[in-house]
C-alpha cells in the first residue's frame, strides 16, 4: 500500500496500465480540446472586435471544408475511443480459462470469500501473483462493489444474481479492498486488504490457516456435494432407480447448452443453475415434468455456490458414488 499521497494507485495487474492508458488518452484529447477552444475564443474575441459603432459584419454562407472537418475529426477521434475501450472491456470481463475459481459473498459490511481449495477468509483476498483470478459474486442483502484500485478492477455485486469479473496480479505486495457502492451505514468500514503472494508461498498459505483453524474449511465442491445428498438432490438427479429419472442428469452440465420445454436453449452457467434451484419452474428442461420444489429461503448464497462449485467440478458425479464423497 502507498504511505503518501498520490494522484493514481500503484499499478498490480495486467489490466493496470491499458486501463491508464486509455485514460490519459482520454485526459490528452479532451485537455488539447479545452485549451484549444479557450484560446481561440480569446484570439477571436480580439481579432474581431467591433472597431467602431457603426461598423457592420459580413454574413458568412457557411464552408464546406469546415463543415467536413469538424463532423469527421470528432467522429473519428470518437470512434478511436470506442474501439479502444470496447477492446479494453473485452478483456476485462472475459476470465482466462485457466483461472482460479473464487467466490465472493458480499454482506453488510462485510466480504465473504472462499478459495477452490476449501480456506475461507473475511475482509481479506490472499492470492498468487501471475496467476489468473475469476471472481463469482454476490451478495446477501444489498448491493455492493468490489473495488481494488491497485488492480483497476471494479464489480457491482448484486443479491439475486451473479456478477463475475477477474484479475491476473503482477506484483507481490499488499492493496486495498474497497466497498464502492453505498450500502448503508457502515458502508465506509466495509473495507478489507488484498495480500498478492509467491505462489509457493500462497502454497503455504492455502494449508496452514495462519492460526485460524476455523477458516480451513472443505472445499467448496465438497461442501456441495454433501448439500446434494442433505438436500436430497440426488433422489431425481441421481442415478435411474428403475428406468425412470425424475430430474435431468447433472454430469458434465455445467457449460453445456440446455434445450428447454419452451423451445428455447440456455447455457448452463451460474446465473443458470442458480435460478434453476430457487425458481424451478422459470427454465424447464425438455422432457421433464414441474416437479422441482423450490429451495428459496433454505439454501443460502454460499451453499449455492458450494452446490454450483459441486456441479461444476471435473470429477462431478450424481450417481451414488457422492454417498462416498459426502463422507470425506
Ligand atoms: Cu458494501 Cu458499500
Amino acid at each position: 500500500m502507498q504511505p503518501e499521497f498520490a494522484l493514481f494507485p500503484e499499478k498490480a495487474s495486467t489490466l493496470a496500465a491499458r486501463v491508464d492508458a486509455l485514460y490519459y488518452f482520454l485526459i490528452a484529447v479532451s485537455g488539447f480540446f479545452a485549451t484549444l477552444i479557450f484560446l481561440l475564443v480569446i484570439y477571436f474575441a480580439v481579432k474581431y472586435r467591433r472597431r467602431s459603432a457603426t461598423e457592420q459584419p459580413q454574413p458568412i454562407e457557411g464552408d464546406l471544408r469546415l463543415e467536413l472537418l469538424w463532423t469527421i475529426l470528432p467522429f473519428g477521434l470518437a470512434m478511436i475511443m470506442f474501439g479502444w475501450g470496447a477492446n479494453l472491456y473485452f478483456s476485462a470481463s472475459r476470465a482466462p480459462s485457466d483461472a482460479l475459481n473464487l467466490y465472493v459473498v458480499g454482506k453488510q459490511w462485510m466480504w465473504k470469500i472462499q478459495h477452490p481449495e476449501g480456506r475461507r477468509e473475511i475482509n481479506e483476498l490472499h492470492v498468487p501473483v501471475g496467476q489468473p483470478v475469476k471472481l463469482t459474486m454476490t451478495s446477501e442483502d444489498v448491493i455492493h462493489s468490489f473495488f481494488i484500485p491497485a488492480f483497476r478492477m471494479k464489480m457491482d455485486v448484486v443479491p439475486g444474481r451473479y456478477t463475475t469479473t477477474w484479475f491476473e496480479a503482477t506484483k507481490a505486495g499488499e492493496y486495498h479492498l474497497f466497498c464502492a457502492e453505498y450500502c448503508g451505514t457502515k458502508h465506509s468500514q466495509m473495507i478489507g486488504r488484498i495480500v498478492v503472494m509467491e505462489p509457493v508461498q500462497y502454497e503455504q498459505w492455502l494449508k496452514n490457516g495462519n492460526g485460524t483453524a476455523s477458516m480451513l474449511g472443505e472445499a467448496p465442491e465438497v461442501a456441495g456435494a454433501r448439500l446434494f445428498q442433505e438436500q436430497r438432490c440426488v433422489t431425481c438427479h441421481g442415478a435411474d432407480v428403475g428406468g425412470v429419472k425424475l430430474g435431468p442428469s447433472l454430469i458434465g452440465l455445467f457449460g453445456k447448452t440446455v434445450q428447454l420445454q419452451s423451445g428455447e436453449s440456455v447455457t448452463a452457467d451460474e446465473g443458470y443453475i442458480r435460478e434453476s434451484i430457487l425458481n424451478p419452474m422459470a427454465k424447464l428442461v425438455a422432457g421433464y415434468q414441474p416437479i422441482m420444489p423450490t429451495y428459496q429461503g433454505q439454501i443460502d448464497e454460499e451453499g449455492l455456490l458450494q452446490l454450483i462449485a459441486y456441479i461444476r467440478s471435473p470429477g462431478k458425479t450424481a450417481e451414488p458414488a457422492g454417498e462416498t464423497r459426502a463422507e470425506q
